[in-house]
C-alpha cells in the first residue's frame, strides 16, 4: 500500500470510530432518557396506587364524613346539603311538565309528557343552547332573564305559537350543575320568576338524576354524576339528620346533596402533581375529590406528568413547550388515546400532533403516554367506586352487617345507584374499572345485589319532580 492509500485507510478508520462512538453515545443517552422517563412514570404509578385495602379506608372515611356533615353545618368538608325533596317520582305521574337544565356552558329546555303508571314517558322534547359567553361573566339577573326568555320561546313553539304563558301557568322543574343551599323545595335562589312560570322544584343535577332513575326503579337510593364535575346525592332517613331538625318534614326521608367533590381524606393517594394542580387552581384546598376524579381535571393531571417527562428527558423530542400550557389536554382526548387499540397507535399520534403539536413521537413513547392515561383513569374510577360504596355503607347496604345464617338467612337488599356523566357513560375503560372496583370492595356475593345504572337526563328528572310535587298538592 502506498503512502496515500495508507492515509486514506487511516482516515476511514478514524471516521468509523467517530461514528461508532457517536452511535454508542447516542444510544447510551437515549437509554438514560428512557430510564428517567420510565422511572418518573413508575414513581407516579406507585403514588397513585389504590389497592383494595386503601379503597376500604376511603369507604370508611366517606361514611364517617357523611355522619359528621349531617350532624352540623361545617362539620365536614362534605356539605351534605338538605334538598327538602322528601318524595321521589314512582311512575304514576301524569301530565305535561317543563324543565330547565342549567349546566356550566349550556342549558337545556325540556318538555315531558307523562302517561302515568307504569313509568310512561310518552313524549319528551329537549333543546340544547350554549350560554352566550358575555352572559357567563355578566350578572345573575342577565343570565336568568336570558334563560327565562329562551324558555318562554320554547314553550310558545311547543304550544303552537300561542302565547299562553301570561294567563296559563306552566309547571317547571329546574336543575343546576352547581351547589345550591336550599331553604325549601322551591327556594334557595335569588331568582324572581316573572314570566308566568311556577318553579315546583329547583334541584342539583344529581337530584334530577336520582328522580329519573327512581321513576323507573324504586330500589334506587343514590345518584352519582361523574362528568366535568362530580357529585352524589342519596335518600337519607330524617332521623339520621341531626342538623336543621326544625325544618324537616315528617315524611321520614329526605334527599341529601352531598357535594362529594369537596370530600377529603388522608387516605386518598395524592401525588405531587395533584398538589401543584390544586395550588395553581382558582379554588385551592377545595373540591379535592373532584380534582382527582372528574373530567375537568383528568386531562390536566396527565398533561402535568407528560410535561415533567418532557422536561427531564428528550423522549418526546422538544415537546416541553407545547405541554406547558395548562388544560391543553382535555379529558375526552385522554379517553380517546386510552381507547386506541390500533396496532400503531394511530389515534394517539393524531391527537399528539393536532392538539399538542408533538410530531414524530415513537411508538414506545406513545405507549408510555397511554400508560399514564391508564394510571390517572384507573385511580379516578376506583376512588369513585370507593365513594359509592361509602354511601352504601352509610345506608347499611354494603353487606358489612353480615349476612344472617340458618333459617333467617337473609340476602342483601337489591340496591340501585344511578350514574350519570360522560366519564361513566361514554368512557368504557373508566366504567369497567369502576364496576370492577365496586365488586372488589364489596365482594362478589354482595356486589350481585348492587346495580349501577347509566342514566341520561337530570333535566327530565327535574320535570318528574315537578310532577311529583304537583300531584301531591292537587
Ligand atoms: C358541582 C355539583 C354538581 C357536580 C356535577 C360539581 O362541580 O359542585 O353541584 O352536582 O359538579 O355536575
Amino acid at each position: 500500500m502506498g503512502r496515500l492509500g495508507f492515509r486514506v485507510a487511516l482516515g476511514c478508520a478514524a471516521v468509523s470510530c467517530a461514528i461508532a462512538a457517536a452511535l454508542v453515545g447516542r444510544r447510551l443517552r437515549s437509554r438514560r432518557q428512557w430510564s428517567r422517563a420510565v422511572e418518573l412514570v413508575r414513581e407516579f404509578e406507585e403514588a397513585c396506587a389504590t389497592p383494595v385495602g386503601r379503597l376500604r379506608q376511603v369507604v370508611d372515611a366517606m361514611a364517617v364524613e357523611m355522619h359528621a356533615g349531617l350532624a352540623s353545618d361545617g362539620g365536614s368538608k362534605l356539605k351534605m346539603l338538605l334538598t327538602f325533596i322528601d318524595k321521589l317520582p314512582d311512575g304514576s305521574e301524569e301530565g305535561t311538565y317543563y324543565a330547565l337544565d342549567l349546566g356550566v356552558t349550556n342549558f337545556r329546555t325540556l318538555r315531558v309528557h307523562l302517561g302515568g303508571k307504569p313509568s310512561m314517558i310518552l313524549n319528551n322534547k329537549v333543546e340544547c343552547q350554549p350560554i352566550p359567553k358575555e352572559l357567563m361573566t355578566g350578572t345573575i339577573e342577565e343570565l336568568f332573564n336570558f334563560v327565562a326568555l329562551t324558555l318562554k320561546k320554547f314553550v310558545q313553539r311547543e304550544e303552537n305559537g300561542v302565547d299562553q304563558i301570561s294567563d296559563n301557568t306552566k309547571d317547571l322543574g329546574f336543575t343546576f350543575s352547581f351547589p345550591v343551599k336550599q331553604l325549601s323545595v322551591s327556594s334557595g335562589l335569588l331568582i324572581k320568576w316573572t314570566k308566568g312560570f311556577s318553579v315546583k322544584d329547583d334541584v342539583n343535577d344529581t337530584v334530577g338524576t336520582l328522580a329519573l332513575c327512581h321513576y323507573g326503579d324504586e330500589d334506587t337510593v343514590a345518584a352519582v354524576i361523574i362528568g366535568t364535575g362530580t357529585n352524589a346525592c342519596y335518600l337519607e332517613r330524617t332521623d339520621a339528620i341531626i342538623k336543621c331538625q326544625g325544618l324537616l318534614t315528617n315524611s321520614g326521608v329526605m334527599v341529601v346533596n352531598m357535594e362529594w367533590g369537596n370530600f377529603w381524606s388522608s387516605h386518598l393517594p395524592k401525588t405531587s402533581y395533584d398538589i401543584s394542580l390544586d395550588n395553581e387552581s382558582s379554588n385551592p384546598n377545595d373540591q379535592g375529590f373532584e380534582k382527582m376524579i372528574s373530567g375537568m381535571y383528568l386531562g390536566e393531571i396527565v398533561r402535568r406528568v407528560l410535561h415533567r417527562i418532557a422536561e427531564e428527558s428528550e423522549i418526546f423530542s422538544d415537546a416541553a413547550q407545547s405541554l406547558s400550557a395548562p388544560f391543553v389536554l382535555r379529558t375526552p382526548l385522554v379517553a380517546a388515546m386510552h381507547e386506541d387499540d390500533s396496532p400503531d397507535l394511530r389515534e394517539v399520534g393524531r391527537i399528539l400532533e393536532e392538539h399538542l403539536k408533538m410530531y414524530g413521537v415513537s411508538k414506545n413513547a406513545k405507549r408510555l403516554i397511554v400508560h399514564v392515561c391508564d394510571i390517572v383513569t384507573r385511580r379516578a374510577a376506583r376512588l369513585a367506586a370507593a365513594g359509592i360504596v361509602g354511601i352504601l355503607k352509610k345506608l347499611g347496604r354494603d353487606g358489612s352487617g353480615g349476612v344472617a345464617s340458618g333459617r333467617t338467612k337473609g340476602k342483601p337488599r337489591r340496591t340501585v345507584v344511578a350514574v350519570e356523566g360522560g366519564l361513566y357513560t361514554k368512557y368504557s375503560i373508566f366504567r369497567e374499572y369502576l364496576n370492577e372496583a365496586v365488586g372488589e370492595i364489596l365482594g362478589e356475593e354482595v356486589a350481585r345485589y348492587v346495580l349501577l345504572r347509566c342514566v341520561d337526563g337530570s333535566g327530565i328528572g327535574a320535570a318528574l319532580l315537578a310532577a311529583t310535587y304537583l300531584s301531591a298538592n292537587r
